[in-house]
């Protein structure tokens, strides 16, 4: 038994996908989350820099004694993950397996469509994950940039015309290759994922890498006897990098709870 936090971090929302399922899941752990909202996004960086911010983002959270980190980030865990690991001793989860052996596991035909940030698609992790556990899996691949901006701003409502637009423009080629199974490879992703699933058909799987992630890091939790034991419900605490209000709203809506007066804002830079 462990009542240490859980640290859980991205460079803005999208790792809500992740507390969004932590919380569902492991109702009494405490959470404490980082987004990094004064830096997002990170996915059209260069490797240093994201290994830089990523750096920062993980010391944060270490000033809170967290007994795992959680890299709630398709973009940090394709980049950084194995730097981070080789510099810390707490355990630190990133998206990438869990999300390729959901992949693995769903896809019928081979074919599997992958969605990601510039980085992550540049980075191959994703891909290599996958051979290693179904070879001779087709991946067909897209960075969509547009992405992070959007959601960032709210605009992932079924209905938003400049959302809708974006995404048939990003996944037609995935759609033509006809593949079975869609790694949403950015944790931003999942929140346009009814846009997503109304253009790709009720027939493609969605693989929403947060979630995924979630239920590896709960299993990892238990099987390691690291799962608090307490009667009260986890508290969820929240940092970002700038613009706390924005944030808060935001967030409450995604995780259906009011989470204003958990906000604060930090100064990442001195970390
Ligand atoms: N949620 C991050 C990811 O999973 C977004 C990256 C970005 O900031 O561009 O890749």
């Amino acid at each position: 038994m462990d009542n240490r936090p859980i640290g859980v971090f991205d460079s803005g929302l999208g790792g809500l996908t992740a507390v969004r399922e932590l919380a569902r899941i492991l109702p009494e752990e405490d959470l404490v989350y980082f987004g990094d909202t004064g830096r997002v996004p990170y996915g059209g960086r260069s490797r240093d820099t994201i290994i830089r911010y990523a750096r920062q983002d993980v010391a944060f959270l270490g000033t809170f004694q967290p007994k795992a980190i959680v890299v709630a980030c398709g973009t940090v865990s394709t980049t950084a993950l194995d730097t981070l690991r080789s510099e810390w001793a707490t355990p630190i989860y990133g998206v990438v397996e869990p999300a390729a052996r959901a992949a693995a596991r769903l896809t019928q035909s081979g074919k599997v469509g992958l969605i990601g940030t510039k980085a992550t698609i540049r980075s191959g992790a994703y891909e290599r994950a996958l051979a290693a556990l179904r070879p001779g899996t087709q991946v067909t691949a897209r960075s969509c940039p547009l992405l992070v901006p959007l959601v960032e701003n709210g605009r992932y409502q079924p209905g938003d015309i400049v959302a809708e637009t974006v995404v048939a423009e990003y996944l037609a080629p995935l759609k033509d290759a006809g593949v079975d199974t869609l790694m949403l490879g950015c944790t931003h992703y999942p929140l346009l994922k009814p846009l997503i699933s109304a253009f790709m058909g009720p027939q493609v799987a969605l693989v929403d890498v947060g979630e995924q992630c979630a239920q590896w890091v709960a299993g990892q939790l238990a099987g390691q006897g690291l799962r608090a034991g307490r009667d009260r419900p986890g508290r969820h605490r929240f940092f970002v990098s700038d613009d706390s209000g924005d944030f808060a709203a935001l967030a409450s809506a995604f995780l259906g709870e009011d989470v204003g007066d958990e906000v604060a804002e930090i100064d990442i830079t001195v970390y």
